[in-house]
C-alpha cells in the first residue's frame, strides 16, 4: 500500500482481495464529515469518472466517511480508521471532521496512482485494497514556511502547496508575507504597503557573490479577497495559515513604502527603495510609538483575515547598529529604562505580545526573541539548531522545531556542483527522513512543550514554481513522515523501507505534476552552472 506518511497500524487481509469501485458505489457522510466527502467526491470523481453520488446506500456498494466517538477517544480528534473489504465497502472514522479528512487522503493513497489525476486515463477497474488502518498524528504542528516575499508566488501555487499539504497531512502554512525584498498583503489604511513595497526594480539572481541580474520588476501582491480564500481553501484541507509580518528586522519594504517607519535620524530613509539583494540587512524598524501604532493598525487588519491562533511577528536577524547610533532608540532605551539593544528589540516584541494576547491570539517568533528576554506567552520557531527550542521549552514556552542544518528546504540536495540552487550545505531525503524534532536534552515535561516541528522554503534563488517544487519534493514527503508518524530514534528508522515506499509515491507526485528532485540527481534541465554562488564546504554543523 505504500503509504506516506506511514500510517500507525495496517492490516491487509491479502493481496487480491479489494473492494471494487463502479458506477453504482456511493459516497456518503454522517454530520461532520460532509466537508471531508465533498473534497473526496471532488478529486475521486474527477481522476476515476464515476460519479460517486452523495446518497444513502441500498447495499454494500458504498464508502462511507462518519465521526466517531470511539475513533476520538481511542486516537485522537486527527486520528482516523479505515475498514475495506469487498462484503461491506470502505468506512473511514475520523475523531473529528479534521481525523475523517486525513483518512480521506488515506483512501486515495490506497487507490492508486492514477487516483491523483485530474481526469480518467481511460476505462480501469478502482481498488480499494480489503485492509483496516489506525492512524493519528504524532504533533500538532505539522508546518511548512513558504517565503512569498522574496519571489512572489501567484495564488494558483499557494493553492497547489495547500494541496500538496494536505496530502501529506500537513497542517500548518507559515506565510512569510513580508520581507525586505517584498510586501506581499494588502493593507487597506496603508496603500503603499502594495503600491510601492510589493515591487522591486530588479533581481539579483543567485547569492551575494553572484554576478547575474535580472533586470526585470519583479513582484505582486494578495488582495484582501484572495488572502480570505486561501485561508478558506486551507481550512477545507484543515489547515491553519499563520501569517507572518516581519519585524523589527527584514523590513525594508515597509521603510521603502512609509520612509518614516525607518531610523530617520541615521540613515536617509527616503532614499530607500525595495531590497534588490539578500542577506541580513541594516534598515530595520524604529523603536518609536508611531511605528508600534502602524504594525498594530496593519496586524489588526491581518487579524481580520486570519482567525488561527498564532501570529507571527519574525524576530530573527534585526542588526542593531541602526539603534546603536539613533538619538532617538538610545532615548527611547533610557526612558523605558533598558540595558542594551536587545532588550529594546524585547520590548518591541513584549509589546505585541501583550497586544496579541488581549485580542485572544498568541505570539510566535523566531528564536532571537529569546534574546534580552522572552515576552511572556510568547512561542518560538527554534530555526538556529536545537539550541534556542531547547531554552525555550525548558522556559516553559511552546516550540516549533525548524533547525536549518536539517529542515530549511533551500539547502541544496547533494554536493552535485550542478545543484539548481547552492545555498549552505547538502541535505538529501535521507538526512530529513532521520530528523528527529525533539532533542535528547529535553525532560518529558519539556518535551511537551515542543508542539510540533515545520519545514522551511526561502525563495531567494526559487523564482517560479518548478524550482521550489525541485526544493520541496522529494523532501517534504520525508518531513511529512517525520511530523505524522510514530518513527522510531533516528539512527533506528528503516531508511531502505522509506526508500521503497518512495517509489510508489513517485508516481503520486508525477500524477500531480510535481517537478521532484529525482533520485539520481537533477535532470540535465534543472543543472545549472555554479556561476549563482557558492555553497558552503564540508558537512553540515549539528547545533
Ligand atoms: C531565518 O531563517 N532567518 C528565520
Amino acid at each position: 500500500m505504500d503509504l506516506i506518511p506511514a500510517p500507525r497500524h495496517q492490516t491487509p487481509y491479502g493481496t487480491d482481495d479489494a473492494f471494487v469501485l463502479g458506477p453504482e458505489t456511493t459516497l456518503t457522510a454522517t454530520p461532520g464529515a460532509e466537508g471531508a466527502a465533498r473534497w473526496l467526491r471532488g478529486v475521486l470523481a474527477a481522476a476515476t469518472g464515476l460519479p460517486l453520488a452523495p446518497v444513502e446506500p441500498s447495499g454494500k456498494d458504498v464508502i462511507r466517511l462518519a465521526v466517531d466517538d470511539a475513533v476520538a477517544r481511542d486516537l485522537g480528534p486527527e486520528g482516523y480508521r479505515i475498514m475495506a473489504a469487498p462484503n461491506s465497502g470502505v468506512h473511514v472514522f475520523g475523531g473529528s471532521p479534521a481525523g475523517v479528512f486525513w483518512g480521506a487522503q488515506t483512501l486515495r493513497q490506497l487507490l492508486g496512482a492514477d487516483a491523483f489525476r485530474r481526469a480518467p486515463l481511460g476505462e480501469r477497474e478502482w481498488r480499494v485494497p480489503t485492509c483496516q488502518i489506525q492512524d493519528a498524528p504524532r504533533f500538532a504542528w505539522r508546518g511548512f514556511m513558504l517565503d512569498v516575499a522574496r519571489h512572489f508566488m501567484p495564488k494558483d501555487v499557494v493553492f497547489k502547496y495547500l494541496d500538496l499539504m494536505a496530502a501529506h497531512k500537513l497542517n500548518v502554512l507559515h506565510f512569510h508575507l513580508t520581507d525586505d525584498q517584498g510586501w506581499r498583503v494588502e493593507i487597506k489604511r496603508y496603500p503603499k504597503l502594495t503600491e510601492v513595497g510589493a515591487w522591486r526594480e530588479r533581481t539579483k539572481v543567485g547569492l551575494r557573490e553572484s554576478p547575474l541580474w535580472d533586470e526585470r520588476p519583479h513582484g505582486g501582491y494578495y488582495t484582501q479577497d484572495d488572502i480570505r480564500e486561501i485561508v478558506a481553501y486551507a481550512a477545507e484541507r484543515h489547515i491553519t495559515v499563520v501569517p507572518e509580518v516581519d519585524i523589527p528586522g527584514h523590513s525594508q519594504a515597509a521603510i521603502a513604502a512609509y520612509p518614516e517607519l525607518g531610523n530617520t535620524d541615521v540613515v536617509d530613509t527616503s532614499a530607500l527603495s525595495v531590497l534588490t539583494t539578500w542577506g541580513v540587512n541594516p534598515n530595520v524598524l524604529s523603536p518609536a510609538e508611531s511605528t508600534l501604532r502602524f504594525y498594530e493598525n496593519v496586524f489588526a487588519e491581518l487579524l481580520e483575515l486570519f482567525p488561527g491562533e498564532f501570529f507571527h511577528v519574525g524576530g530573527d536577524e534585526c542588526p542593531k547598529d541602526q539603534w546603536r547610533a539613533s538619538r532617538s532608540a538610545q532615548e527611547r532605551m533610557q526612558e523605558l529604562g533598558l540595558e542594551d539593544e536587545d532588550e529594546l528589540q524585547s520590548w518591541m516584541i513584549g509589546h505585541f505580545d501583550h497586544w496579541l494576547t488581549e485580542r485572544g491570539r498568541r505570539l510566535i517568533g523566531w528564536d532571537e526573541i529569546l534574546e534580552g528576554g522572552l515576552a511572556e506567552g510568547a512561542a518560538v520557531s527554534s530555526w538556529q539548531g536545537y539550541a534556542g527550542g531547547i531554552a525555550a521549552a525548558k522556559a516553559g514556552h511552546d516550540v516549533v522545531m525548524c533547525p536549518q542544518t536539517h529542515v530549511y528546504l533551500d539547502w541544496r540536495q547533494s554536493e552535485d556542483p550542478e545543484e539548481p540552487v547552492p545555498i549552505a550545505h547538502a541535505r538529501g531525503l535521507e538526512d530529513v527522513f532521520r530528523f528527529e524534532p525533539v532533542p535528547p536534552q529535553l525532560t518529558e515535561e519539556e518535551a511537551a512543550h515542543v508542539i510540533g516541528t515545520q519545514a522551511n522554503i526561502w525563495t531567494e534563488v526559487m523564482d517560479a514554481v518548478r524550482v521550489l517544487d525541485y526544493m520541496a519534493f522529494p523532501r517534504l514527503a520525508a518531513f511529512a513522515e517525520v511530523a505524522w508518524s510514530d518513527l522510531p530514534a533516528a539512527d533506528e528508522r528503516d531508511w531502505p523501507e522509506f526508500e521503497a515506499r518512495m517509489r510508489t509515491h513517485y508516481a503520486r507526485l508525477d500524477a500531480l505534476g510535481v517537478e521532484y528532485r529525482p533520485p539520481g540527481g537533477p535532470l540535465p534541465w534543472q543543472r545549472r552552472p555554479g556561476v549563482l554562488g557558492r555553497p558552503k564546504d564540508g558537512p553540515p554543523p549539528i547545533v
